[in-house]
């Protein structure tokens, strides 16, 4: 049998999705967990609190041994590639790596090299964040939100965004009825890259009688030109403010995946406000990653 990774929302199956929703939201309603005998290293190249913190909570909480790697105290600062860094976490039977990178598609690249070895795609470059994905799905469902029918709208940078290009995938596979992607013209795609999914150039068209507006974070380490964009214009015209959601649906809910950049794709009152899903999104990350781990060491 090949090795099970995770490695973007378009490699699994309706099975597999369904399977990791079910179980992260039952882990969250209190379900057991399963013992699972592995062991996993996180090994991140660039920042994270929340989804290196998770998956490390989540292994620990399924019984699983844990090592993470402090990138700028190990070997890769003397010039070791990251397969050879792989294949020595291998030899010392590490089962399983929860890797972020900066460049895009760089974790299906090793899974290429490393034969035995499970990997999971913690964010790399402006590809794909399977996980937060998956998370943010199960965040909705756990509180009842029927993704089929659903009005989301996703704004910000959704050029360079890993979270917008797996949600994407993920919520067009799920039936949400549609994808509004909306910010500047420079941090847009070319075309709508689903079927369900537009795109529009200002901010009040995609809240219009939205279910779920999900803010994204602007990526200023992504970003060409320096400066750019101006917080205070950017804000003005593209942060999200009480006012803005009048015209969402009346129940509407508010997420993002975090880190947010307050007063400037967010507003303080509305991240804070009675709305917003954030925290809620990062409790069910480590129940979400949970039943990844199950799910990576099924059978
Ligand atoms: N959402 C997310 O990936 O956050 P971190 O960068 O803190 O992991």
């Amino acid at each position: 049998m090949s090795d099970r990774h995770l490695l973007d929302i378009d490699r699994l199956g309706d099975e597999d999705i369904e399977r990791m929703l079910q179980r992260a939201c039952a882990l969250a309603a209190g379900g057991e967990p399963a013992r699972v005998d592995s062991t996993m290293a996180n090994l991140f190249y660039e920042p994270s609190t929340r989804t290196r913190v998770s998956f490390e909570l989540a292994a620990a909480r399924l019984g699983m041994r844990v090592v993470n790697i402090e990138l700028e105290r190990s070997s890769a600062t003397k010039g070791e590639t990251l397969e050879d860094t792989a294949a020595t976490l291998a030899a010392m039977d590490v089962d399983s790596i929860v890797l972020r990178h900066p460049e895009s598609r760089r974790v299906e690249r090793l899974a290429e090299h490393v034969p035995g070895l499970k990997l999971v795609n913690a964010g790399d470059g402006t590809h794909a964040h399977p996980s937060q994905a998956l998370l943010d799905a199960a965040t909705l469902r756990a509180r009842g939100v029927a993704l089929s029918g659903l009005k989301l709208a996703i704004i910000g940078d959704i050029r360079h965004s890993r979270v917008a290009g797996s949600g994407v995938s993920l919520w067009q596979r799920l039936g949400v009825a549609e994808i509004r992607l909306a910010g500047p013209h420079a941090l847009l795609p070319d075309r709508p890259p689903a079927p369900a999914a537009s795109l529009h150039d200002n901010l009040a068209d995609a809240v219009r009688g939205a279910d779920v507006v999900m803010m994204l974070r602007v990526q200023h380490e992504r970003m060409d030109r320096a400066g750019w964009p101006d917080r205070d214009a950017y804000f003005a015209d593209w942060g999200l403010k009480e006012s803005d959601l009048a015209g969402a649906a009346p129940d509407c809910l508010v997420m993002h995946p975090g880190p947010i950049n307050r007063g400037m794709e967010i507003d303080a009152a509305v991240a804070d406000g009675e709305r917003s899903l954030i925290l809620d999104q990062v409790k069910m990350g480590v129940f979400t990653r949970m039943a990844i781990f199950e799910w990576l060491f099924e059978g």
